[in-house]
């Protein structure tokens, strides 16, 4: 991942009144996988759009090389791209289809079929070549949809959801499908989702998108445990999201005085300035907290308990008026100590754990 192979410099995207895309600026790197992750509107389709040419910007530029491509037509992009609905040409067996790009660009037809043959192998179905679409499972199409998008070998492959239509299972092949080819291919991939877990599998780095605009990009590991804002805290995982004011601050470590209870202890800032005396978010991740029956910390009532497979879940209310439940996950184990519903537990956590936000 040396040189920047994209650059977006101040790109923006409005419907009538409407921003849908803020002036945005964003550098993906030569074979890096970037994910735009964000909610529903927050502009990830109109980014990748603007990229690929299928849209046009009202302000801004897009560089592939260093080469403005800004207004050029889509074809004339060094890019692929694979939607959620992978769009196969139903009448064309899957070979013709994997070799149709090929065609588009006058590639021999031996040679065209040689890397259809290649591109099939790649995403492990090379026993379909002869069969229609609708012969295959969804799954399979996509992969096939990935294939016809490979085949070319585009420096920059843009994915919009490309695995929103299917199930669990396979959701979780193809993601490790899809790193595998990226590896091999150490091509370019800016990949569209809205499911967190599958942004932070996949990525070298996540974009989180709100609102028409990034609100922090970073590695997954960045946004998981520095998150810059409480939308990122809240978004990114689960999260307990405790409100405090900070007493002092020491460099990165800060000593804080939780509202509930009046519990005091160590936060790290986020990186954000902060002084002794603002009011705070402090972030504690469920599987970061410790339950006991006795010692220091946050006291809570035992609501809930629930085994979520691998993760056991206790749900706890601090008596705070208005406070969420303050939830602690660890391993599921057969050996784990029972807790009675109604039992006052005691919650604790190393300060390296405790990331405060300032609001
Ligand atoms: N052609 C259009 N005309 C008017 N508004 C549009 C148009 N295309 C998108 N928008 C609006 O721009 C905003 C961003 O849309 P976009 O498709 O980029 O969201 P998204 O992040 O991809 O969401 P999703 O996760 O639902 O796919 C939305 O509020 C959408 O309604
Ligand atoms: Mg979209």
């Amino acid at each position: 991942m040396s040189s920047s192979n994209l650059q977006i410099s101040g790109l923006g995207k409005r419907y009538g009144d409407f921003v849908a895309l803020a002036p945005t600026h964003l550098d993906v790197a030569r074979g890096e996988f970037l994910t735009l992750l964000g909610p529903s509107g927050s502009g990830k389709t109109t980014l990748l759009s603007l990229i690929a040419g299928l849209a046009q910007p009202d302000e801004g530029r897009v560089l592939i090389d260093g080469a403005d491509v800004t207004h050029g037509a889509p074809y004339e992009r060094d890019i692929g791209m694979v939607f959620q609905n992978y769009a196969l040409f139903p009448h064309m067996s899957i070979e013709e289809n994997i070799v149709f790009p090929l065609k588009m660009r006058k590639v021999p037809a031996a040679e065209a079929r040689r890397r259809a043959m290649e591109a099939l192998e790649m995403v492990r179905l090379p026993h379909v070549a002869a069969r229609l679409p609708r012969e295959l499972s969804g799954g399979q199409q996509q992969r096939i949809a990935l294939a016809r998008c490979m085949v070319y070998r585009p420096a920059i492959i843009l994915m919009d959801e490309p695995l929103g239509a299917l199930d669990k299972k396979l959701r979780d092949q193809m993601q490790l499908e899809i790193k595998r080819i990226h590896r091999e291919l150490g091509t370019t991939i800016v990949y569209v989702t809205h499911d967190q877990e599958e942004a932070m599998t996949m990525s070298d780095r996540i974009c989180l998108m709100n609102g028409g605009a990034i609100e922090q990009l970073g590695t997954p590991a960045d946004l998981y445990f520095r998150p810059r804002t409480l939308f990122v805290a809240d978004f990114l995982g689960e999260s307990n999201l405790l409100k405090a004011e900070v007493a002092s601050v020491d460099g990165d470590v800060l000593s804080v005085r939780l509202a509930h209870q009046g519990v005091t202890g160590q936060a790290l800032s986020n990186g954000a300035p902060i002084k002794a005396g603002q009011k705070v978010t402090v972030m504690l991740r469920p599987q970061n907290l410790r339950v006991g029956t006795s010692g220091a910390g946050l006291t809570g009532r035992l609501l809930d308990v629930m085994v979520t497979g691998s993760l056991t879940k206790l749900y706890l209310d601090s008596g705070v008026a208005d406070a969420e439940p303050i939830v602690v996950a660890y391993p599921t184990q057969r050996q784990a100590e029972q807790y009675a519903i109604g039992q006052p537990l005691v919650v604790s956590w190393q300060a390296a754990d405790a990331v405060a936000i300032s609001e």
